[in-house]
């Protein structure tokens, strides 16, 4: 086999949680008077709250917002999001993925999850995944989020392998940047499907088992 382990994004990869995090964003821009649409949106994958936030009021034309009041938009924003994967449950994941999940396994690669986001093992318990993987690195253990490899290199230091043998998987372009320099082979999915970086097209997440 050409990898040891596989290290997958969650947000938009494992799950569509992504249409979740646009709708709340969504909410949240509508009320501020902010203009934010799919395509603002495509820019906020793989980075984390804050710097989605940033991105969402480089539009923004009202009074000065200081730091505190920058938080408070986030959590407002996280709480609304928290209310739609309150709903999730394990039928949320598709047979597609949990077939492959464990096709992968039985072929002996370590599985790890590297995703920015802090509501990482909660979504991973309302789906029923939560003890499936070998390791988890997301938003609660990185300083600097995609695409910055930091999420990407402490997945693999925990599964104790090196980049050269994970392969990332990214619907993200900051993701498949973030392991493109963090030296990961990267697939692409979704919205990274075209990216030029990507070292694989997946059109399916079935795919990945053409490229282990
Ligand atoms: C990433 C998403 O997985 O997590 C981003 O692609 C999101 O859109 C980021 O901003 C942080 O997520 P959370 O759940 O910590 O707000
Ligand atoms: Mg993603």
């Amino acid at each position: 086999m050409k990898y040891k382990a596989v290290i997958f994004d969650l947000d938009g990869v494992i799950c569509f949680t992504d249409e979740y995090h646009y709708q709340a964003w969504k909410i949240l821009a509508d009320e501020l008077d902010i203009p934010f649409d799919r395509t603002i949106n495509e820019r906020l994958r793989g980075v984390s709250r804050m710097d989605s936030l940033e991105i969402i009021l480089e539009k923004y034309t009202g009074p000065e917002l200081s730091a505190g009041e920058k938080e408070k938009l986030a959590t407002k924003k996280n709480d609304i999001y928290r209310k739609s994967l309150e709903n999730m449950s394990p039928s949320d994941l598709t047979d597609e993925v949990r077939e492959t999940l464990n096709s992968l396994r039985d072929k002996g690669l370590k599985l790890a999850i590297g995703s920015s986001s802090k509501n990482t093992r909660f979504i991973l318990k309302q789906i029923g995944l939560e003890d499936f993987f070998d390791a988890i690195s997301d938003g609660t253990n990185i300083t600097r989020s995609k695409p910055d490899p930091e999420v990407f290199l402490k997945a693999a230091e925990f599964v104790d392998e090196k980049p050269v043998d994970c392969l990332v998987i990214e619907d993200a372009e900051a993701g498949i940047d973030a392991a493109v320099a963090g030296g990961f082979d990267g697939a692409g999915i979704g919205s990274a499907a075209g990216y030029k970086k990507a070292t694989y097209r997946l059109d399916s997440f079935k795919d990945i088992l053409k490229y282990i």
